[in-house]
């Protein structure tokens, strides 16, 4: 069995081939997994600007599809379904992979599967190491989301928590904004952050105890909340400007450490709380995914974190660790079994729900 792949959700084209092994714990193989980023277009705008983004994906989609194809070096007769991210994102930009799909599908004569971002996002820690030691804890913390999913069973995911307000890669994001440090902010903030003190600026840690009003079936306890966070350092940035006066701005030591001070909070919350989770549900692993995934803190403070805890953790490459469109090829493959397809009346659903 052989998948087409195609990821729009936001601002990477992507289209990938994957195939299934016939080894249960190792289910997939990655076939080509083509990515054409924006994000030159959008930095000059400080943020993804949605217009854009789905203009791009139109002028993109065709040459990233044809690649993906020549490098796993099939054509159309190989393939034996085509999926396709549904949502959750930018509703421009989702449609533009949605009805190319659709299209693809359609002249191919191949059935269509429709696939969550999330899932997709949780699926690409099974597409690097394999079936992951169930139940398993997964957080996926990236630009549009953090939220926590139990897996119990291989293709079921139950949401624990999400966050109230700003994911945790749009509080990076827009620390590196207020800072002047460029879009994407997450990236560089994690370069600096290694260069300074993380103790030397006292940021808040937020913990809710109520549950949440738009989610009253979930606890609440274990959600995340990072405006507040964001806002600290705004103020701490602005009382600092104002005691110096315009002449004397922060130093480049300085944002390091605001840097590093920053990540401090950010990485141990979202540590902390799923392994409150993993211990609350028994889980025998916890993975970590999303664009967020790639902070080499995270990465290092997850591995001792586990270590210590006897827990055995699991985090993509850096490849699949952001957007890309063979997690959403594996997730399909998954469906696909499961008889799961769409018909051509399929829509893209820029808020559905995992
Ligand atoms: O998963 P992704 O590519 O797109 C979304 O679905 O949102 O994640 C992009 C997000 C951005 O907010 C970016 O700043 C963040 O992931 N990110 C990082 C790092 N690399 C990317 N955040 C922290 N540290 C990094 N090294
Ligand atoms: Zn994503």
């Amino acid at each position: 069995m052989r998948i087409l792949g195609i990821e729009t959700s936001c601002d990477e084209t992507s289209a990938a081939v994957v195939e299934e092994t016939g080894d249960g714990d190792r289910p997939w193989v990655i076939r080509s997994n083509v990515v054409a980023s924006q994000d030159l277009i959008h930095r000059e705008w400080g943020g993804v600007v949605p217009e854009l983004a789905s203009r791009q994906h139109l002028r993109d989609i065709c040459g990233v599809v044809d690649r993906a194809m020549a490098e796993a070096a099939v054509d159309w007769t190989g393939l034996d379904a085509v999926a396709v991210t549904q949502g959750p994102g930018l509703v421009g930009s989702l449609l533009v992979g949605v009805s190319f799909a659709k299209a693809a599908a359609a002249a191919a004569g191949l059935p269509l599967v429709p696939v969550h971002h999330l899932a997709g996002h949780i699926e690409s820690l099974v597409l690097q190491h394999g079936e992951l030691p169930l139940p398993a804890v997964v957080l996926v913390v990236s630009g549009g989301h953090t939220s926590l999913y139990l897996v119990e069973h291989r293709g079921h995911y139950r949401l624990l928590s999400r966050t109230r307000d700003d994911a945790a890669g749009e509080a990076y994001d827009k620390v590196a904004k207020l800072l002047g440090l460029g879009y994407p902010g997450g990236p560089t903030i994690d370069r600096r952050a290694r260069q300074g003190n993380d103790r030397a600026v006292p940021l808040p840690t937020t913990r809710l105890t109520h549950a949440d009003r738009n989610a009253p079936t979930l606890k609440g306890d274990l959600d995340f909340s990072f405006s507040g966070l964001k806002t600290a350092v705004l103020r701490y940035v602005r009382r600092t400007d104002l005691e110096r006066g315009d002449a004397a701005r922060l130093t480049e030591p300085e944002i390091d450490d605001i840097c590093a001070s920053f990540q401090r909070v950010v990485v141990t919350t979202l540590i902390e709380r799923s392994f409150d989770a993993a211990r609350r549900f028994q889980a025998r692993s916890i993975g970590v995914s999303g664009g967020v995934s790639a902070n080499s803190r995270l990465r290092a403070d997850l591995k001792q974190y586990g270590e210590l805890r006897e827990m055995p953790t699991f985090v993509p490459s850096l490849q699949l660790a952001t957007d890309n469109a063979a997690m959403i090829a594996a997730a399909g493959l998954r469906k696909f079994r499961t008889g799961a397809v769409a018909g051509m009346d399929l829509n893209a659903d820029a808020s559905l729900v995992l």
